[in-house]
């Protein structure tokens, strides 16, 4: 089977690093081809999986766009369907991995007769998206997918909300390579001392720098802990969330936190820090999809504390894998904080059994055969 992908984005979200994951199991019949140069490009090259930028023009759809501006920039990407049409002939399927790669996916599959699967990593409601995005992607995928593969329960349920048909959607978690977790001779002490935090208890946050990832939140909580709780801020703002990025240093002077706040970028070595980490907080203020970074703190060991909305609350049991408050309640995170703080232990009981449960439950072979199953039926 030869397959297609297609993803807009030229940098490194969950939607690329899942894809990334899969596109690797497929690496001998693959072309992964992006709509944007960048860290996805050269990932997928320093793997050895295929990859070609397809086009250098900017596609100016965003998350809010109204239809005007949707049917303007339909019109300036012609010259790509055309090019993934006819790139197409030479694939069994297209896979479109994100919202513009429908786009260019669903009419480059008419023009090329080759099946289109779309991946659906997005929660397809008023949070996320305007009337027009949503319209735009439920009515491509009803006329022209023969396969919605969503990334969770949360996220397959807002597609049919906003008018998805029900047949055509299968729920496939992301998968994740256990032993990429482990780090034989892990050194905290030498990591905590780099960061610049010894002594402290340290929260960690992995994410994108984004309001609805809503890092505010767990500065507000961080106000009202004991002044040895800390916490390290790892990601970047991926797509031009600047002003953001200033309110949050703003907040951090505004709330006197200075000494108790790192943020140290986009890193790629995500789990030496998150094992340096005391506990691992999400903090997302709208439905989360998926969320990635839940499940690979289970899988480093980390007690986990997440916003209770979307697809996380299909990841952790509450009072048994990890803590669930509700989103953007930042007094509530306040006291889950202090309670893992005060309460190692009881932390330590959940973290065995969400590793017990995200190694079972979302392991990488198992879930790329799931797909592989779902694709070989398709074509046959
Ligand atoms: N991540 C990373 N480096 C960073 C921050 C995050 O590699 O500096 C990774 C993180 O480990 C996770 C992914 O980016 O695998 C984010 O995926 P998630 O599903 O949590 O959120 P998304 O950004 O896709 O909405
Ligand atoms: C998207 C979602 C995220 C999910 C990831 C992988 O980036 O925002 O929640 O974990 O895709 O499917």
């Amino acid at each position: 089977m030869k397959i297609l992908f297609l993803d807009q984005s030229g940098k490194l979200g969950g939607a690329e690093l899942s894809l990334t994951d899969l596109a690797n199991f497929y690496r001998d019949n693959c072309l992964v081809g992006l709509f944007c140069d960048g860290s996805f490009k050269e990932l997928l090259e320093q793997k050895n999986i295929p990859v070609t930028v397809l086009t250098n023009q900017k596609i100016n759809v965003r998350k809010t766009s109204s239809i005007i501006d949707s049917l303007g920039s339909i019109s300036s990407i012609i010259p790509l369907i055309a090019k993934v049409a006819k790139l197409a002939r030479n694939y069994d399927l297209i896979y479109a991995n994100t919202q513009k790669a429908l786009v260019v996916g669903a009419l480059a599959s008419i023009l090329s007769r080759r099946p289109l699967v779309y991946h659906l990593r997005d929660i397809l409601s008023a949070d996320h998206f305007s009337r027009t995005n949503r319209w735009i992607a439920v009515t491509l995928a009803n006329r022209f997918s023969s396969l919605v593969i969503t990334n969770s329960k949360a996220t397959q349920a807002a597609f049919i909300e906003a008018g998805g048909r029900i047949d055509l959607t299968t729920v496939v978690y992301n998968g994740f390579e256990p032993n990429n977790y482990r780090i034989p001779e892990f050194n905290s002490h030498e990591i905590r001392q780099k960061i610049g935090f010894k002594q402290q208890f340290i929260v960690g946050h992995f994410s994108r720098l984004s309001p609805w990832k809503g890092q505010h939140i767990l500065l507000e909580a961080l106000s009202e802990c004991p002044s040895d709780i800390a916490a390290i801020f790892v990601g970047d703002a991926l797509f031009g969330e600047q002003d953001y990025v200033e309110y949050l240093h703003q907040q951090v002077t505004a709330l006197n936190l200075e000494e108790r706040v790192k943020f140290i970028g986009f890193r790629s070595d995500i789990v030496p820090l998150m094992k340096a980490c005391d506990l691992i907080a999400h903090t997302s203020t709208a439905p989360e999809p998926f969320g990635r970074v839940i499940v690979e703190a289970m899988l480093c060991d980390r007690p986990i504390v997440a916003s209770a909305a979307g697809g996380v609350i299909e990841l952790i049991e509450t009072d048994k894998t990890g803590w669930l408050f509700p989103p953007g309640n930042s007094q509530h995170l306040a006291q889950i904080i202090t309670t893992c703080y005060n309460h190692p232990k009881q932390a330590q009981t959940r973290v065995n059994q969400a590793k017990i449960q995200a190694t079972q439950r979302f392991d990488l072979h198992a879930i790329n055969h799931q797909i592989d199953q779902l694709l070989q039926q398709l074509l046959s």
